[in-house]
C-alpha cells in the first residue's frame, strides 16, 4: 500500500533519529505526528503533531493510531502488546516480528542462529549459578549484557578468566542477561538495508565503525574491506529483513573476524547511528530511505557523493565545538536540539566530506 505524501506519519519515540526521519519527511511533503513520553524531545521540536504520554498508555494510542496514515519506529522498546493494539487501528511498519526479535539479545542471537546466520557464542543468564556455569562452557573471556534495553553500551560486564563471578553479578544488578564470548575482531562494520512492502531491497554501501566503551563514535563510509565481505553481509542483511518481513530499514551490526567471518553483533529494524553519514556522503540520506520504504515509494539512489565520508559523533560537551567544526568548509554539522550536554549523552554528529 503506498502512503503518498500529504500523509501523516506516526513517529514512536522522540529522538534525534525520529527527528531526523520528521526533516527528511517533511521535504518529502509529509507531516509528522511523534508519540513519546518525553517533553520537548528532540523529534516533538520539528515535527507538526506529538502525543505525549506512555507506551502502555491505550487511549492515547489509541488516538494517536487513528489521527495518522501508517505507524514506524525510532525506539523498538515499546511494549509487544502496544504494538499489537496499534495495528488494530493503522499499519505499523517495520511490523512486530521484527521489533519482538531486536528487543531481546537472547531471542535476536536464537533467532539469527535458527536462519544460519552466526552469532558470537552466547548463554542465557538469570543467576549466579548460570553465570557460572555458562562462564565456564564459554571458556574464554566473555561481556555480560542486560538481554533487554541496553543500548551505547550501557549494561555491559567484561568477564575475564578468574574473575569474582559473584561480585559481578551483584553489582550489575540484572535480571535476565546474556553471556557472549568476547570476540576478538579486526573490525566492526554494519549494513544497513531498507525493505518496502513488495519485497524489494537496497542496501546503502557499507560503515565502518569504532567504538569506545561500547558507544559509537565514529563510522566512515565506504568500509575499507573486500568486495567479496560487502557483498556477504550484504546478502546476510536482506536475508534477515526478509525472514523477519521487515518494512522500512534494517541496521545490521557486524564483527570481521581475525579469519575474516562475518558474525552479527546485534539488529536494529530502524536507522541507525551508523547510517549518519549517509546524509551527506550518499545520493539519497538513510532517513529518506526509511520514508521510502514505509511508504511505498521507489528507493532512491545509493551512490556515494564524497570519495569517503567520516562521521563523528558528538558527546556530551563535544558540543561545544560547534564554532569550530562550522569553520571547516569540509564539515557537516547536525545538532539534535538537546539542552543538557550529560556525559556520554548523543548531543549531535559532524560528517566530514572528502573527495
Ligand atoms: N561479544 C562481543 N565481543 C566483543 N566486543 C563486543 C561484544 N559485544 C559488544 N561489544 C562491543 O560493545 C559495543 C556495543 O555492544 P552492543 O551489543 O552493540 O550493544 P548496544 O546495544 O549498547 O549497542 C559493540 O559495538 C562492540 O564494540
Ligand atoms: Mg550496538
Amino acid at each position: 500500500m503506498i502512503i503518498p505524501p500529504g500523509s501523516i506519519i506516526g513517529i514512536i519515540g522522540g529522538g534525534q533519529l525520529g527527528r531526523m526521519t520528521a526533516l527528511a519527511a517533511a521535504n518529502l511533503g509529509y507531516k509528522i505526528h511523534i508519540y513519546t513520553p518525553e517533553k520537548h524531545s528532540p523529534a516533538a521540536q520539528v515535527s507538526a503533531f506529538t502525543t505525549i504520554a506512555d507506551y502502555g498508555d491505550k487511549p492515547s494510542l489509541k488516538a494517536f493510531a487513528k489521527s495518522i496514515d501508517v505507524i514506524t519506529f525510532e525506539f523498538e522498546n515499546i511494549p509487544a502488546e502496544s504494538i499489537q493494539y496499534l495495528e488494530k487501528f493503522c499499519p505499523v511498519r517495520p511490523g512486530n516480528l521484527a521489533l519482538h526479535v531486536s528487543q531481546n539479545r537472547l531471542r535476536e542471537k536464537k533467532y539469527l542462529n535458527e536462519i544460519d546466520v552466526s552469532t558470537a557464542q552466547f548463554f542465557a543468564v538469570r543467576t549466579l549459578k548460570e553465570l557460572e556455569k555458562a562462564a565456564a562452557k564459554c571458556g574464554k573471556p566473555g561481556i555480560l549484557k542486560s538481554a533487554e534495553f541496553g543500548y551505547d553500551g550501557k549494561g555491559q560486564h567484561k568477564v575475564f578468566a578468574h574473575a569474582d563471578l559473584k561480585k559481578i553479578w551483584k553489582e550489575s544488578r540484572l535480571k535476565t542477561a546474556i553471556l557472549e564470548e568476547l570476540v576478538d575482531f579486526k573490525k566492526e562494520i554494519s549494513v544497513i538495508v531498507a525493505r518496502n512492502s513488495y519485497g524489494k531491497t537496497l542496501c546503502f554501501p557499507l560503515a565502518e565503525n569504532v567504538h569506545e566503551n561500547g558507544i559509537l563514535c565514529a563510522s566512515r563510509a565506504p568500509a575499507n574491506i573486500s568486495l567479496g565481505l560487502e557483498k556477504n553481509a550484504q546478502r546476510i542483511a536482506i536475508k534477515i529483513a526478509e525472514n523477519l518481513g521487515l518494512v522500512g530499514l534494517l541496521a545490521v551490526e557486524f564483527f570481521v573476524t581475525k579469519n575474516n567471518q562475518l558474525l552479527v553483533n546485534e539488529i536494529a529494524p530502524r536507522p541507525h547511528n551508523s547510517g549518519h553519514w549517509t546524509m551527506d556522503g550518499c545520493e539519497t540520506s538513510q532517513f529518506e530511505q526509511f520514508v521510502r520504504a514505509v511508504c511505498g515509494l521507489p528507493f532512491g539512489p545509493v551512490g556515494l557523493t564524497a570519495k569517503k565520508t567520516r562521521m563523528v559523533n558528538l558527546l556530551g560537551r563535544d558540543v561545544e565545538k560547534w564554532p569550530e567544526i562550522l569553520r571547516n568548509p569540509g564539515a557537516k554539522l547536525h545538532l539534535y536540539g538537546k539542552s543538557e550536554a550529560k556525559k556520554g549523552r548523543k548531543m549531535g554528529h559532524v560528517n566530514y566530506l572528502e573527495f
